[in-house]
This record gives C-alpha cells, sequence and structure tokens, in this order.
C-alpha cells in the first residue's frame, strides 16, 4: 500500500527564502494514540536534525494558522466508515472548505494509519494527501497507507521525509550537525517499555465478572507493572499482544503438512523462530482481508482460487471473507508447493488489542486492571472467539504473563480539578475507565460531581462491578446512577432512555459546566447516544436541531465531550 513518491513532476516551491529554515508543522489525528505516537517520533528525529518544528493535535492547530505553514506533515488515523477521528474533524471539515486557503509555498506530506480489512481503508490519510494537492501544496514525500502493522512503513515514511528535507540543508553545513545516537528503548541500564518493547507483565488475577447463566463472559484481569517503571492516568488503555489458539494453530500446521518445528523468517532483520511460535504469537492467522486474498492468490497456485479474484465476484469475495480464517482458506483453495517461509511473507503482524484500563494507578501502584469481554460467534462450522478475549479467558492463568504496554489517551482525559461535573455513559465494559476515574478521585480524595449511565442485558448476571457503585454511591464518590438491563423487562431499556428520562436534569449540569463521556460499542450505542444529546439539548434548551449540533460541536472541540469507542 506504500505509493510512489511523486515529487518529480511537481513544481518547486520557490527557493527564496533559505529552505533550512522553514519551519515543520506535524498534525495528527489520533484515534488510540498510535497516530500521535508516529507524530512524535518525527518531531524528536527533525529536532535532533536542528529543524524548528511544531506538533499538535489536528483540532488543536488554529484553521487560520494555515497561511502561515511552511513544511506540514500530517499524520492521521480513519475511524470506522472511512471518517475522520474525533480530533481531525474541525480541520478536516476546514480544508475541504471554501474557507481553505491557497497553500502555494507548503511543502506537504501524509502518512495515514488504518486497516485494509475496513472498505474505506485510510480514507482520511487519502482526503488529506488530495486536498493539499488541490489547494496547490508541494507533496514533499508520498503519502504512506498503512496497515495495522504500521511500524515498519511508517518508520520508512518518516525516514523518507527526513531525508528529503535534509536535502534543504546542503551547502549550509547543517548536513553535520550530529544526531544522537542513542538507543531510545535503553536510558541508564532501565529498559522503557512501549509499544515496540512490550513489558511482561505478571497475571495476578483472572475472574469472570457475570454470573452463572448470562450470554456474557467478560473476564476482569489484574495485571501486575513491578519493575516495569510504567503509569497510566484514567482514560489511558493496555495494549495486549496476543498469542492465537494452539488448537487451531495445530490444526493448521497439520492441514499444511508441515513440520511445526521448522525455522522460518519472523522480521526483515531475518530473525527466526520455530513455525509454530511464528504463527501462534507474531502473525495473525484469523481474518482473512482483501490484499491477503490476492496475495495467497499469487502464491497458493491454485486456479480456483485465482478465479474466484476475478473483478467480477467482488461481493462473493466479501462474504467469503467475513468471518473465515486462514485455516478455511487453505481448506477450500489449497496451495501447490507452498513453502512455510513463503507463507509468513504475506502475513500481517499481529497487532495488539486496546483495552480501557479500569484501575487508578494511584490506588494500585504496580498494577493495572482490565475489563476483558469475550467475544464468540459461531461461523462456518466452527465455534471462534477473539483472539485476545477468547485467550483471556479461556488460556490465561494467574502467574502466567502477558506482553504488554500503555497507551495514552490525550482524547479521553477526566478532570481532577474538584469543579467539573463529569457525566458518563458506559454500557457493557464501556464502564472500564469510569471505574478507574473514580477510584482516582477516592484515592486522592477529590470531591467532585459524577454521573454515571450503565447497562447491560440483565441486572443479576450482568452488573459489572455492582458492589463498587453501590459504595461509591454511598460514600458520595458516585453522585447519581441510572442502569438500563436490556433484557429484563418487555420492552428494552438502553442508557440513553435513561437519559432522555433525566433530560432536565442532564442538561442542567450539562449548563454547570459538565464534560461528557461515552465508552463502549461504537457503531450502535455512541451513535444512539450522540442522538439522544442531541434530542435533549433541543427540548431543554429551546434550540433548533442545528444549534443543539453547534453545541455538541463546541464541546467536542472545547474536549467537554470525549469519547473512547470500539
Ligand atoms: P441488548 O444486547 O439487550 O440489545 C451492553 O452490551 C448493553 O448495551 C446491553 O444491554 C445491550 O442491549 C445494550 N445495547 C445494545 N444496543 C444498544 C444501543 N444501540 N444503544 C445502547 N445500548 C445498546
Amino acid at each position: 500500500a506504500v505509493l510512489e513518491n511523486p515529487t518529480a513532476s511537481q513544481p518547486a516551491v520557490q527557493q527564496t527564502a533559505s529552505l533550512k529554515q522553514r519551519e515543520l508543522t506535524i498534525l495528527y489525528g489520533s484515534e488510540t494514540g498510535n497516530a500521535q505516537s508516529v507524530a512524535k517520533d518525527l518531531e524528536e528525529k527533525a529536532k535532533a536534525r536542528d529543524k524548528k518544528v511544531k506538533l499538535a493535535a489536528l483540532d488543536d492547530f488554529k484553521p487560520k494558522d494555515l497561511k502561515k505553514v511552511q513544511d506540514l506533515m500530517i499524520v492521521t488515523a480513519t475511524h470506522g466508515e472511512g471518517d475522520p477521528p474525533d480530533n481531525a474533524i474541525s480541520f478536516h471539515e476546514f480544508l475541504h472548505s471554501r474557507k481553505a486557503p491557497k497553500l502555494q509555498d507548503v511543502r506537504f506530506s501524509v502518512l495515514s494509519l488504518g486497516d485494509e480489512s475496513y472498505e474505506f481503508f485510510c480514507q482520511t490519510g487519502k482526503d488529506f494527501d488530495k486536498r493539499l494537492e488541490e489547494l496547490g501544496g508541494e507533496r514533499l514525500y508520498g503519502r504512506v497507507d498503512c496497515d495495522v502493522d504500521f511500524d515498519e512503513p511508517a518508520a520508512e515514511w518518516v525516514e523518507g521525509v527526513l531525508s528529503e528535507l535534509e536535502k534543504d540543508d546542503v551547502g549550509t553545513g547543517a548536513e553535520n550537525s550530529s544526531v544522537d545516537q542513542l538507543d531510545p528503548s535503553l536510558t541508564a541500564g532501565q529498559p522503557i517499555y512501549s509499544r515496540t518493547n512490550p513489558f511482561n507483565a505478571e497475571v495476578l488475577d483472572n475472574i469472570n465478572l457475570n454470573g452463572e447463566g448470562s450470554n456474557k463472559e467478560t473476564h476482569h484481569l489484574e495485571l501486575s507493572l513491578e519493575g516495569s517503571n510504567l503509569a497510566y492516568e484514567p482514560g489511558d488503555s493496555v495494549g495486549i499482544f496476543p498469542k492465537n489458539d494452539p488448537e487451531l494453530v495445530e490444526s493448521f500446521i497439520g492441514q499444511m503438512n508441515w513440520d511445526p518445528e521448522e525455522s522460518v523468517p519472523i522480521n526483515k532483520q531475518g530473525e527466526v523462530r520455530s513455525l509454530r511460535e511464528a504463527l501462534l504469537s507474531n502473525f495473525e492467522i484469523t481474518r482473512i482481508t482483501k490484499p491477503l486474498l490476492k496475495k495467497a492468490a499469487d502464491l497458493f497456485n491454485n486456479d480456483e482460487l485465482t478465479a474466484f479474484l476475478s473483478p467480477e465476484k467482488e461481493e462473493e469475495q466479501k462474504t467469503y471473507m467475513d468471518g473465515r480464517d486462514l485455516l478455511d482458506l487453505v481448506k477450500d483453495f489449497p496451495p501447490k508447493d507452498m513453502e512455510p517461509a513463503d507463507l509468513i511473507q504475506i502475513l500481517r503482524k499481529m497487532p495488539a488489542r486496546l483495552y480501557s484500563i479500569t484501575s487508578s494507578y494511584q490506588a494500585n501502584p504496580e498494577e493495572v486492571h482490565l475489563a476483558i469481554g469475550k467475544v464468540s460467534y459461531h461461523s462456518n462450522g466452527r465455534d471462534r472467539s477473539g483472539v485476545c478475549s477468547g485467550q483471556c479467558a479461556e488460556r490465561v492463568e494467574p502467574g502466567e504473563t502477558l506482553p504488554i504496554y500503555i497507551q495514552k489517551n490525550e482524547n479521553f482525559k477526566f478532570p481532577m480539578n474538584g469543579e467539573t461535573p463529569a457525566i458518563m455513559v458506559g454500557p457493557g465494559t464501556g464502564v472500564a475507565p469510569f471505574r478507574s476515574y473514580l477510584e482516582e478521585l477516592e484515592e486522592l480524595e477529590v470531591e467532585a460531581k459524577t454521573w454515571l449511565f450503565f447497562g447491560d442485558q440483565h441486572f443479576t448476571t450482568d452488573f459489572l462491578y455492582q458492589v463498587e457503585w453501590q459504595n461509591w454511591l454511598k460514600n458520595g464518590v458516585l453522585t447519581k446512577m441510572d442502569v438500563a438491563f436490556s433484557r429484563d423487562t418487555k420492552e428494552k431499556v438502553y442508557v440513553q432512555d435513561q437519559m432522555r428520562k433525566n433530560s432536565a436534569e442532564l442538561y442542567k449540569w450539562v449548563q454547570e459546566g459538565a464534560n461528557i463521556y461515552v465508552c463502549g460499542d461504537e457503531k450502535k450505542m455512541a451513535q444512539d447516544v450522540h442522538d439522544t444529546l442531541l434530542d435533549i439539548f433541543q427540548k431543554e434548551g429551546n434550540m433548533s436541531a442545528e444549534q443543539a449540533n453547534d453545541l455538541l460541536k463546541e464541546m467536542r472541540q472545547q474536549k467537554r465531550y470525549q469519547r473512547d469507542v470500539y
């Protein structure tokens, strides 16, 4: 998915102002923090090369400053159906409006992060890239679109941009400026744990929070951070690198008639592992994406698969990919003369799964707690479960370790000033960050107004952390709580129904300066909650639909309306 570098045919940016003194503006639109971390990496490396650099989230950047921008690098994720992430919406809108200035003297490059299994893969990055060119900008370095295993292509983009910028220094003497060559993962002998260098956290406890007879299985996992130097705040997440189901790996290797002990390369650096270990830990084998299907067609030497990939079969391909894994693929389209190392070449690296933290670091130093909902479904004749949630539910015992890292989330931050009330909407495992926040408020003895909306299927089996909410209601850490158990009554009740019922009071809280937090399912719940907020604003504030929309938009920009949805 790496596009060629199209600098050659572009008109050169005016050479009058010394290129070396140009300021580099790096903007990011981040969903989970990955885009932000790549942007930060570029910032640090550019600074080390004596560049003047400005780094900001896209929505913290004032549109009117766009006129002053010189070199503009955008790193952005894409949301669900090709939409910009929350913190890129306003900039995206501005850039595509008539108000956007001409960018004749601007050089730019775009890095987009995405997931190739989505139809609108990397759409936001593509939008920015196209629009910056339309506005007259010069593409300094070709856009790179990354799949979920973005490390290598993102690093290549960073290096590519830097080497283009470096060309400005020729003849100024700046090319000799020394760059710090310290290994970033080591400081004074203490390792720094991160996504690229995960910490092996010991599992201290693993409890199913749902009662007997529930449709759900939510695992409360307690992990030790001892010796890691890792810390976090309410709203942050933990990334876990999971392992595939050993049964699936064995079946797959058996189906291929391969030797599980055969060595295969697991990265470009030439590191090797046994085939079994590689398929367990290093590669994704549970999803079929379009690019994987194409590469498989090149590799499998199977005429049926080649025929299946013809463009007019697009709809059939989509249906096929849904709910099938690599074992299905090699059973349906047996490869001829394929070597393990060839297969490894076409697989995606195993991506980490992110879970919102449910504990307070202040209250549990050296520990982090998660609430992980098990994903399970039946498709194409087999019971299947989510890679990470299935592992945590079925195969993780106290005493074992999991490779993890902390993912900061700047877009989900709670007030600790004791003045700003918080309205929190979190059905199901979406309640996790709110437990973290209340635990933190209690530990630090901060008194604040808090209101929690929780929902799940059944009161008796699915009331996650019930005793804790009740204690916090008693001691005042939680001011108010409304619950919606959807399957205990004939008519379904959802969190948004409870919000509607409390419409006047909810609006009053908003007028008093409350922040609104929504965590959990994106497609249905978060959208319905969003629409409900608009209705409440209209009704209680006597607003038109447009005014309500503007208010919620303004709240989003002021970070008074924050979402962590998935
Ligand atoms: P349901 O499964 O009975 O439909 C947590 O999963 C809770 O969120 C469940 O009670 C679930 O109800 C509910 N839920 C499902 N769709 C929802 C929606 N669109 N808005 C709010 N809650 C929803």
